[in-house]
């Protein structure tokens, strides 16, 4: 599993572990519980690896792309960055694999803190429709991630408040534990 840990609320630098002192790690289980997932899968050999074609497979991910986030690579590099880091959901799951480099999944547990995630080369991450989460680079400044779909994407960000969009209510629900 990817490392995992609660945020400190006073970190002042997004790009730096931003670790409570002392760490408090956050384990497989409990990202599971809050709806992600995770697979570590052998980045040297993406363009053919079995693992990665039947995840795709089983989960219906037929879309993929592959993009890179670095200065000299991203128009809008500034601009797509903010946007990513501002709190946010979607209708669908989020799916990326890290093909290079690596960056930060902020999640929102059931608690409303917000858990880190670190995710490197090899990791592959779904983070499910309606989950409230942020991402930014770490201090090496740059990702090369493949993005995934089910059928035609949408990449469409919702930001927080988006409580009245069903995929929400269905994330609390099955999710939280939340009824309505
Ligand atoms: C996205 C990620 C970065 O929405 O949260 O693409
Ligand atoms: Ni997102």
């Amino acid at each position: 599993m990817a490392e995992a840990w609660l945020m400190d609320p006073a970190g002042t630098e997004p790009r730096s572990p931003c670790r409570l002192r002392p760490n408090v790690p956050v384990p497989p289980a409990a990202l599971l519980r809050l709806g992600v997932r995770h697979w570590k899968l052998n980045a040297d050999d993406y363009e053919n690896d079995p693992e990665l074609g039947a995840i795709r497979k089983e989960l219906g991910y037929s879309y993929m792309d592959i993009i890179t986030i670095r200065k000299d690579a991203m128009p809008d590099y500034e601009q797509k960055l903010a946007s990513f880091y501002k709190e946010h959901l979607h209708r669908d799951d989020e799916i990326r694999y890290v093909l290079d480099g690596g960056g930060y999944f902020d999640v929102r547990d059931e608690a409303e803190r917000w858990v880190r995630v670190a995710v490197r080369r090899g990791d592959m991450i779904t983070l499910p429709a309606g989950i409230y989460h942020r991402f930014t680079l770490d201090d090496n400044n740059y990702v090369k991630v493949m993005r995934l779909f089910a059928g035609d994407p949408v990449w469409t960000p919702y930001n927080r408040p988006s409580d009245d969009l069903e995929e929400r209510k269905e994330y609390e629900h099955k999710f939280l534990g939340r009824s309505g």
